[in-house]
């Protein structure tokens, strides 16, 4: 390991501009590829999630009243020093998290760009003047970070879904305490690392590091000092947090679950569909709330299109991300393979046909075979719950109606994707879909610039983008009275 990699691998939390330990117990963070330990990590406790808060709150007024200039600047280094880092904190996280080197340095170039955006946001937070009802008054809003952020992030995207929090958070005015997914702590300690190296003040950036999730979880959603709650994971889980913000009534964000239709109508051209269709599907292998999870195929192109796609999926090399030529690493966990591989067993039993994988690879127990599978129907688990794998899951259909009503059919509303030449039906399908963000002739359409958030139970907010600084910030109404 070289020593750029060693000195932005920190194994305690970052609280206060200061690395702190509980020094009690410590968890360990496994490369999912092969299992070897890749660092023990100081387990924080209830004691030192509370101090994080606190510092949070203390470091709130100076952070808040520097000027917005003065915070973009300062992102504007962590920006600068994220890049200059890009090949190290790609390595740490594909040892962590396991997706192809890449692919790692393509999510720290991804994530970076909040921070790049936020800073050049932060200075056009805009009040408003407003008419009066009187002479004798001058009414106006001020715009203003909302306090404390408490934010817990998940692992299948351990920089950027922390960037796109922390970015607007902290260009608005806000202070931050982060708790990053135990499985891999490692992406967020850097991201601090060079915070500090960028000289953002002590106390306005915190990560902890925790294993007990449900603990750190009470005290980020409960906690009077923590003003805004923001979440990225599950929608079961989410529901659970947004639940205990209620007795504090804070500010909420949730960006949950999905389970994208990818509709592929009978007039698409078909090699743009297959290659938006493999990055969908396959980015990260199949671990993104985005990712295409029912594949609808017109019937008249049901074959022709399946039999492309077998092609194309023959061609992926699994292995380890660090291996040049790997397209696809290892899912998280064993518990991830186990619970992809019964979904499949279910479909199969159900009367779904496996025509590639549908088994664990031998090279690895977190290495699942990419896989598709046809005749799936719209009631099978395999199209009802998110899969969170490599499995590619065709269903036929007959109808733009038909097509629709069953893509509509689900609690979900993130992303969605569809491919037709057919510009009228361009703008109807676009229209009739009720998800949260629209894919025409595109299978990835994350960028920092467009609002990212799902309708539904997907999720409240929206990230990146113009919009994406509005959930740190208040309205402050000012009336300035007695002018006659
Ligand atoms: C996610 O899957 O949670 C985020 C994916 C993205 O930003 O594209």
């Amino acid at each position: 390991m070289n020593n750029n990699i060693k000195a932005l691998i920190k194994t305690t939390s970052y609280i206060n501009g200061e690395w702190v330990a509980s020094r009690k117990n410590t968890f360990t963070v496994y490369n999912p590829s092969n299992q070897s330990e890749v660092a023990r990590v100081d387990d924080a406790d209830e004691s030192l999630v509370e101090n994080a808060i606190i510092h949070a709150h203390a470091a709130l007024s100076a952070w808040r009243s520097k000027t917005a200039q003065d915070r973009a600047k300062l992102l504007r280094v962590w920006y600068n020093l994220i890049i200059e880092n890009q090949d190290a904190l790609a390595t740490i996280m594909t040892m962590e998290q396991g997706k192809p080197f890449k692919e790692s340095r393509g999510e720290i170039i991804y994530g970076a760009s909040f921070i790049e955006w936020f800073s050049e946001e932060a200075r056009r937070i805009y009040g408003e003047i407003i008419s009066p009802p009187s002479n004798d008054r001058r009414l106006l809003t001020l715009r203003q970070g909302i306090g404390v952020v408490g934010a817990i992030t998940p692992w299948n995207f351990p920089n950027a879904m922390i960037t796109r929090k922390a970015a607007p958070a902290l260009a608005a005015g806000c202070t931050i305490v982060i708790k990053p997914a135990s499985l891999t702590p490692l992406s967020a300690l850097a991201l601090a690392e060079l915070s500090a190296q960028a000289g953002i003040p002590k106390g306005v950036f915190n990560v902890v590091t925790c294993s007990n999730s449900q603990m750190a979880g009470k005290l980020l959603t409960t906690h009077p000092l923590i003003r805004k709650f923001t979440f990225t994971g599950s929608t079961q889980i989410g529901k659970l947090l947004m639940s205990q913000t209620v007795s504090t009534v804070k500010k909420v964000s949730m960006e949950l679950g999905g389970n994208a239709p990818f509709i592929v109508f009978e007039d698409a051209d078909i090699e743009k569909a297959v290659k938006g269709l493999m990055i969908a599907k396959f980015r990260n292998a199949g671990q993104t709330c985005v990712c295409a999870n029912r594949i609808f195929v017109h019937k008249d192109i049901y074959k022709e299109f399946t039999n492309r796609i077998v092609e194309e999926v023959k061609k992926l090399n699994l292995g380890d991300g660090m291996t040049d030529g790997v397209d696809i690493g290892p899912l998280i966990s064993k518990d991830a393979v186990d619970s992809v591989d019964a979904l499949v067993k279910k479909a199969i039993a159900q009367g779904a046909k496996v025509l590639l994988g549908g088994k664990l690879s031998p090279i690895g127990q977190n290495f699942y075979i990419p896989t598709v599978i046809s005749d799936v129907n719209v009631d099978m688990d395999l199209s009802c719950s998110e899969q969170f794998g490599p499995i590619l899951a065709f269903i036929p259909f007959e109808s733009e109606r038909q097509v629709i009503d069953w893509a509509n059919d689900t609690i979900y509303g993130l992303a969605s994707y569809f491919y037709t030449e057919n510009y009228q039906r361009q703008w109807r399908v676009s229209e009739a879909l009720d998800f949260g963000l629209v894919g025409i002739n595109e299978g990835l359409i994350s960028t920092v610039v467009a609002p990212f958030g799902g309708f539904k139970q997907s999720g409240i907010g929206r990230e990146g983008s113009k919009h994406g600084i509005e959930d740190y910030l208040e309205y402050k109404y000012v009336c300035v009275g007695g002018l006659e």
